[in-house]
């Protein structure tokens, strides 16, 4: 099932969309297993520029990094990056890995550096072996990491950009530019700021790169929504239409929308859902763009569901999260599966961990930052700092600020009070969730984070018994009841 694109470019219409899965989780390794089947596998372009700097302080064990790396059309790029980071046989596994630079609106040329190269090889990688389509997928929210990220993509080839948590409006304008090489702006939002005053973040290849790369293939846009109000306003204009939907519901791992209307919450502390929640798929299939459903489209039912309604199929996250070529650290993972195969697996929608503001999906597994205990020894420290918000200071200049860096500072920088109480820090977390979690000087380690989504009825039929599967095993069952019923 394929469709060809206005230039007539055709990128194929993949019936299921591994959901990109940050941080690590949707890794190359994933992404290649699924795009393998023909189907569109997505790595998850959030924090590349960290995870590449550690995987090479850990000395890049299997070579991958390196091998990717070599194929990279600027090498003095790579040549500092490795001199920058790379340890032969890996550094001291209790020393703290090296720090990267921070996001901000003045970029930092080695962070851009590592954000292109970090992009790349993981596209690279997915791509390596077949020839089925790869996505990169980011948050519009990190506005001030998107330029050097997507351009990084680009430059491996990336079929398709998936971007959610906030409206990608620039996104098209800005493929655009960077297939052509040249320099490109992004809007920041910045809080607090004087009315009518304009921040934007920069990005220009040139100063990156010696010479021009090759012409790079601009990759097509899905934009993710939760509603069919927001795709309508995306695709009326020109300038802001994607070229296709992943329409999400609330039970989807990681984020979601806030509900409509005034947050009530359960007696569990979730966030209550309604019917003016629901997605209006009509609305969506009306706006002739192709989409996919996302959020509990764990079944071949609900495939084929999906498409009777309109949808081209489905973006499945939780089921590819758990599988065998998962970027989740492999002990994380297998204890997961053990606590689900008893259904005491359990997965709370939040309104208050993340950062964000967003509801945020926690999975409760002991000696995790889900544990309150755990969450209440953990010393505050923004490192990472990718969702750090740009704010206005009284002296006209830009600041950076989180709700889940130490309370102090935040309140300094003008934030308030309650916005810190429960905010966990999703970047190291995340980071540690993969593997590559920081150690403090201290001793310290940073405990993982993890997030899936409320609905694991995929899980006895996909184990049949055994206790593990593979992201293929995924894609057949998926594909298996589906194609009957459409035979
Ligand atoms: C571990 C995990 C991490 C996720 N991270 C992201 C992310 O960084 N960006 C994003 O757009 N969606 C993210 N998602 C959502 C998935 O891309 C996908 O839309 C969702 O998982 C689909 O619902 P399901 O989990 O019920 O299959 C994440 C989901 C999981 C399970």
């Amino acid at each position: 099932m394929t469709r060809p694109d206005a230039a007539g470019r055709d990128f194929g219409t993949p019936a299921i969309i591994q959901g990109g899965m940050g941080v690590g989780v949707s890794g190359w390794r994933l992404a290649r297993a699924v795009a393998s089947t023909g189907q569109l596998g997505v790595v998850s372009g959030v924090a590349l520029d960290a995870l590449l700097a550690r995987r090479l302080q850990d000395g890049d064990p299997d070579g991958q990094v390196r091998r990717a790396l070599a194929h990279f059309p600027d090498p003095t790029l790579v040549h500092r990056t490795l001199r920058r980071y790379f340890v032969s046989g890996g550094t001291d596994r209790n020393q703290p890995y090296r720090p990267v630079p921070r996001l901000g609106l003045r970029s930092h040329r080695h962070g851009q550096e590592l954000a292109v190269l970090g992009n790349f090889v993981e596209v690279f990688l997915a791509k390596e072996g077949h020839h089925g389509p790869v996505g990169v997928n980011y948050l519009e929210k990190i506005q001030l990491a998107t330029p050097a990220a997507v351009y990084g993509a680009m430059l491996a080839g990336v079929d398709h950009v998936l971007m959610g948590a906030g409206l990608p409006t620039e996104i098209p304008g800005l493929l655009d530019t960077l297939a052509e090489h040249r320099p490109a702006r992004l809007s920041v939002a910045v809080q607090a700021a004087t009315a009518g005053q304009r921040f934007d973040v920069t990005f220009d290849p040139a100063d990156l790169l010696q010479a021009t790369p090759a012409p790079v293939r601009r990759p097509r846009l899905l934009a993710i929504v939760s509603s069919a109000t927001l795709a309508a306003y995306l695709a009326r204009d020109d300038t802001t239409r994607p070229d296709g939907f992943v329409v999400e519901s609330p039970l989807a791992g990681g984020h979601s929308a806030r509900p409509r209307g005034a947050l009530r919450l359960s007696a569990d502390g979730e966030p209550v859902y309604g019917p003016r929640d629901g997605v209006d798929l009509a609305r969506m299939a009306a706006l002739g763009l192709p989409f996919w459903i996302a959020g509990g489209q764990c079944g071949p039912e609900q495939l084929a569901a999906a498409r009777d309604a309109g949808a081209a199929g489905v973006q499945v996250g939780t089921a590819f999260a758990l599988c065998r070529e998962s970027g989740l650290d492999a002990a994380l993972r297998r204890r997961m599966l053990a606590r689900a195969a008893p259904g005491a697996l359990v997965v709370r929608n939040h309104a208050g961990v993340s950062p964000t503001g967003f509801p945020f999906k926690l999975v409760h597994l002991p000696g995790t930052a889900a544990d309150d205990d755990v969450y209440a020894d953990r010393p505050r420290h923004c490192d990472l700092g990718y969702l750090r918000t740009p704010y206005q200071r009284p002296d006209g200049r830009v600041g950076y600020r989180c709700p889940a860096e130490p309370v102090d500072d935040y309140l300094r920088k003008g934030g308030a009070v309650e916005d810190t109480v429960g905010s966990r820090c999703l970047c190291n977390g995340l980071v540690a969730a993969v593997g590559l979690g920081q150690r403090r000087p201290d001793g310290y380690r940073e405990p993982p984070l993890l997030t899936l989504g409320q609905d694991l009825s995929f899980l006895p039929p996909l184990m049949g018994g055994g206790d593990d599967y593979s992201a293929a095993d995924v894609v057949s069952y998926l594909l298996g009841a589906s194609a009957a019923a459409h035979a």
